[in-house]
Order: C-alpha cells, then sequence, then structure tokens
C-alpha cells in the first residue's frame, strides 16, 4: 500500500525510531490516501513515546524545519521537498465539555490513539519499523468501509465530544462520493436538532469552512450541508450558488459567500477569524459589490476575481478606477458637494457601461 515515491524515506524513519525503542506508524489520512492511491504530501505519523528526536532526525537529515504544538504532543515536520510530517505521540483524548478541546494524555497504545479519532475511515494504521514494515492495523473495519463509501464514527458520542466532525464528515462525503452510514447520519441529524455545531468556536468553524471551500467537490458538499440543515450553523441564509466554481481559491469563495448574503455579508466575514490581510481584501470587494460604482483607486486581483464571479454580464470597464478625478471636476467649474456627487453619478454610469473614457464622463456634464 505505501506507494514507491515514500518507502525509502519511511523506512528510514522507521529505522531511526527503531533504534530509539520506539514503535512507527503512518496513521489516519495519510493510509486512506495511499490505499485510494491518491496523491499527498501530508503524512501522519505517530510514536509509541517521545519523537522529538526523530523529528530532529528528519530536518537533519532532509532539510526543512520543525514546529512542536506542545498541548498535543505533536511535531510539524516541513521537509525540503515539500512533504509534511505530522508526527504525533500516540495518545488518548478526552473532552472535558462538548466542542472543547480535547484534554490529551500519552498512551503507547495504537489503538487508543487510532480510536480518538473522527471516522474509522481515518482510524487505520501500517507499520513502518523495518521487521513489521508495511503491515497492516485495522481494528475498526477502515478497508471495508473505505471500499463501502461509508463515513462512520466510532462511537455514539463523536459529534458530541467534537461537533467539528459533523462538517469533516460532509466534506469527506462529498469529496469521496461516499454516504453516511445509517446510524452515524441518524446521530449527525440528532445532533442538528441538539444544535451541537454551535458550540464550535467560531476559530475551529473557520478552520473547517475554508477547508471545504478548498475542495474541489465544494457543490456536493453544500448540497450535503443543505441537505443535513449545517449551513444555517455557518451563517443564516447562506446558500450555494453556481458562482462558487468560478474560483478555486478558498479566500475568494469566501468573498462571493460574502457578496452573495447581502448586506449581512460584513457581519459574515467579520464573525469568521480569517487572517486580517485577507479578510481585508474580502470586504473591500464586497463593499464595491454593495455600492454597485465603479472604484476610485485600481482593485487588485482578488477584489476582481470575486466581483467577476459574483457579476458574470459587469463590463470590463466596471472594475476599473474611475475614469475622471475630484481635480477634472473642479476644473470644470464644479465646487463643494456637487464634486462628490457628480463622481458618484459617473462612477455608477461607469459600473453600469454607459461611460467608458473621460471624454464620456466630461460630455455628461
Ligand atoms: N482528526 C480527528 N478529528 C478531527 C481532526 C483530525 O480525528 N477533528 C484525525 C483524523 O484521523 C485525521 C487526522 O487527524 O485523519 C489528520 O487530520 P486532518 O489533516 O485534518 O485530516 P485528513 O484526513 O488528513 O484530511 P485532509 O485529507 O483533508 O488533509
Amino acid at each position: 500500500m505505501i506507494p514507491e515515491k515514500y518507502k525509502e524515506q519511511l523506512y528510514t524513519v522507521g529505522e531511526y525510531a527503531n533504534k530509539l525503542g520506539l514503535k512507527a506508524w503512518v496513521v489516519g489520512g495519510a493510509v486512506r490516501d495511499f490505499y485510494l492511491k491518491r496523491d499527498t504530501l501530508d503524512i501522519d505519523l505517530a510514536f509509541s513515546g517521545n519523537q522529538e528526536s526523530v523529528a530532529g532526525f528528519c530536518v537533519k537529515k532532509w532539510g526543512g524545519d520543525k514546529h512542536k504544538f506542545s498541548r498535543f504532543y505533536t511535531y510539524r515536520v516541513s521537509l525540503g521537498n515539500g512533504m509534511k510530517l505530522d508526527m504525533v505521540r500516540t495518545r488518548k483524548e478526552t473532552y472535558p465539555f462538548p466542542g472543547s478541546l480535547p484534554q490529551v494524555e500519552p498512551s503507547p497504545n495504537i489503538k487508543d490513539d487510532l480510536f480518538r479519532r473522527d471516522f474509522t475511515t481515518n482510524a487505520w494504521c501500517f507499520s513502518i519499523n523495518p521487521d513489521t514494515f508495511g503491515k497492516c492495523y485495522d481494528p475498526f473495519g477502515a478497508q471495508k468501509d473505505i471500499d463501502g463509501g461509508l463515513v462512520r464514527i466510532l462511537h455514539d458520542k463523536s459529534f458530541l465530544d467534537d461537533p467539528t466532525r459533523m462538517f469533516r464528515a460532509v466534506r469527506f462525503a462529498g469529496r469521496f462520493g461516499w454516504k453516511l452510514a445509517p446510524k452515524t447520519e441518524r446521530l449527525l441529524r440528532e445532533a442538528v436538532k441538539g444544535e451541537y455545531p454551535l458550540l464550535v468556536t467560531r476559530d475551529r468553524f473557520t478552520h473547517e469552512l475554508i477547508k471545504i471551500l478548498e475542495e474541489e467537490r465544494v457543490k456536493e458538499i453544500f448540497a450535503l450541508m443543505d441537505k443535513y440543515d449545517l449551513l444555517k450553523f455557518a451563517w443564516p441564509g447562506l446558500t450555494w450558488h453556481e458562482s462558487l466554481l468560478k474560483t478555486k481559491n478558498a479566500m475568494e469563495r469566501v468573498g462571493i459567500l460574502a457578496c452573495l448574503l447581502g448586506a449581512s455579508g460584513e457581519e459574515f466575514v467579520r464573525s469568521l477569524r480569517l487572517p486580517a490581510a485577507s479578510a481585508h481584501e474580502i470586504l473591500g470587494a464586497w463593499k464595491v459589490y454593495q455600492e454597485k460604482m465603479s472604484p476610485l483607486a485600481p482593485l487588485s486581483d482578488m477584489k476582481k476575481n470575486i466581483l467577476r464571479a459574483v457579476l458574470p454580464g459587469l463590463p470590463a470597464s466596471a472594475l476599473e478606477p474611475c475614469v475622471v478625478r475630484g481635480q477634472d471636476l473642479k476644473e470644470k467649474g464644479l465646487s463643494g458637494r456637487k464634486i462628490s456627487t457628480t463622481l458618484e453619478e459617473i462612477r455608477r454610469a461607469q459600473w453600469q457601461g454607459k461611460i467608458k473614457n473621460k471624454e464620456d464622463a466630461l460630455a455628461t456634464l
């Protein structure tokens, strides 16, 4: 199951871990992707003990850098060749209250580490220790569920422990064209009725929404969110629109959603925990969309992409900076408020394609 191109590298990691007396496995989504023969650069590794020196060894051998997430006993190693290794220490998790981040406790038992995960399809592993290299351990039926195209949670409290899994369930179902297993579907519907998604912090929700908006099959995922009544937790009135397919950029897709929401779009964007620069761009596009006037200053490509997606019939000149400036109007003898009201009229006319250049604009005076 291990792709040829990773075999040598994973063997080397396993060999080093073995020398330290650690058991080592490839776990989670990477196992699923290897089985499905999907290319992935993100590989999750689990170790039966402290993996810090394995992380250091990888960086020394292949270049790149490592970053420690201390709360979760995790090291993220970004290698020079673009590969990303998330190295966890096998652990047990408990959730002090629904929607909280888990309390983590190391456990050398790989089964505990698999059981704390979201779905069967992400809860299997194979060994990379030299004497058992490539040996698969699948205690919860991951392979069977992948073959059957089923998203299945591992225990009845899963959605309550971590309600982000409700969004993850539809994301994986949409991405792979899978269905929710009958009991998982029933528990998800109950969790929606119980409004569990409200327990997800806006920070974690933003992370899930962006992951959804990064997906190729975003339309299918939205259809599932609609089917299970999850969209309302993203924002009241949020719906699918074909214009979302005009770009693959997740931030531009947020901008499209904001425009389509109309007046509440600004609040929606502000409710998300987006990087400040992206939020600024998105709100800039939303403002132009609301005003329906050509801008005063040039628009960035991102703003243009958002606006072209939501307004496909817009004349090309509409998104260019207004063809006249206040100074031009002053020179024509206008003064005071008349300058700003005329400028707005010209910007509106340019937006509608009625004015294409300065001569057109000055002829209207
Ligand atoms: N995981 C989990 N519950 C979550 C998030 C993650 O159980 N709320 C586990 C799953 O086993 C998952 C692994 O951590 O496979 C890695 O998380 P992530 O990278 O988000 O999942 P992938 O399955 O790799 O998803 P993707 O293919 O979208 O990267």
